[in-house]
């Protein structure tokens, strides 16, 4: 590729994809994105936001989620938005290299902010006793049961990163009871239960729309169904549904992980473990969405 005006280009490489801003000038921005195969990418409106937004596929091939069908973009292929009305899912179905220009500048958002969260809330994880993939396998499995349960394409980009940045706000908790491996005393419970509320502010002072979104979630991501969670005793459909799914989730996946003090339950126990709580803990169809897609999940 040729590049004239070489200073122009910055490159940022994000988890799932690589961005280069090949031009910028007026507003206006040239943005050449690499996503990898599986890696998902959006467009969503925002208040002010009256930019046109346009890409073409270079190479590769890119599935367009709406609500209600899945459109196959490939090499050639356009789509655009003037202003962006409704969020827009795109997934990597291969390598898929694409062009986006948008007449208003957010190649920054990309840069600073949303990596920063992405990689605190891995080494987050990891002071947690978990491995890095812990973020990703509770992303990857909350997608599979929202995209099931049919979950608006708005909905399903904020379960990504609420799933994700799920237990950021760990980040405030002190080490000696994040690390703890005994039982917490009650006054120790009460700071660990903090965590819930500290991630939905870590991500509202990032002021990105999306992040504040997600802040929500991540927020709730401990209610329980019958009202007997933390941190606001919310119950039912109070409980945004995003959090509902990451709570079975994050459940089953950390019954079911090898920790630093203790071994994994097997998943049939875990299982068992996750029907004994329907309508307690957790939203009944959640779970029963989560059983119909078993072999998916555990594949
Ligand atoms: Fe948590």
């Amino acid at each position: 590729m040729n590049i004239l005006k070489k200073d122009a280009m910055k490159k940022v490489y994000l988890k799932n994809m690589e961005l280069s801003l090949l031009a910028s000038g007026d507003g206006t921005e040239v943005i050449h994105h690499k996503l990898y195969k599986g890696g998902r990418w959006a467009m969503g409106p925002a208040e002010g936001w009256i930019a046109l937004e346009h890409l073409t596929i270079l190479s590769g091939t890119l599935i367009y989620q709406t609500p209600s069908e899945e459109i196959v973009l490939s090499t050639g292929d356009s789509f655009h938005a003037c202003p962006v009305t409704e969020f827009s899912l795109f997934i990597a179905q291969t390598d898929v290299e694409f062009i986006y220009v948008t007449s208003q500048p957010q190649f920054q958002n990309y840069s600073s902010s949303l990596q920063e969260m992405l990689d605190l809330a891995v080494m987050v994880e990891e002071k947690d006793g978990y491995t890095a993939e812990h973020c990703e396998r509770i992303k990857e499995l909350s997608m599979l049961i929202g995209t099931k349960m049919e979950l608006s394409t708005d909905e399903l980009y904020s379960l990504n990163l609420g799933a994700f940045l799920h237990d950021i706000g760990k980040v405030k908790v002190p080490d000696h009871i994040l690390n703890k491996p005994g039982k917490l005393t009650d006054e120790e419970y009460e700071i660990m239960k903090m965590h819930t509320t500290w991630g939905r502010e870590t991500l509202e002072n990032t002021n990105i729309p999306e992040l504040i979104k997600a802040g929500k979630i991540v927020e709730q991501h401990h209610e329980r169904f019958d009202g007997k969670g933390y941190p606001k005793q919310l119950q039912g459909d109070e409980i945004l549904i995003q959090a509902a799914i990451i709570s079975v989730v994050d459940t089953f996946d950390a019954m079911t992980t090898d920790r630093v003090y203790r071994k994994g339950l097997s998943v049939d126990t875990a299982l068992a473990e996750l029907e004994r709580n329907i309508g307690t803990m957790f939203h009944p169809k959640v779970v029963e969405t989560f059983f119909s897609i078993k072999d998916k999940i555990l594949a």
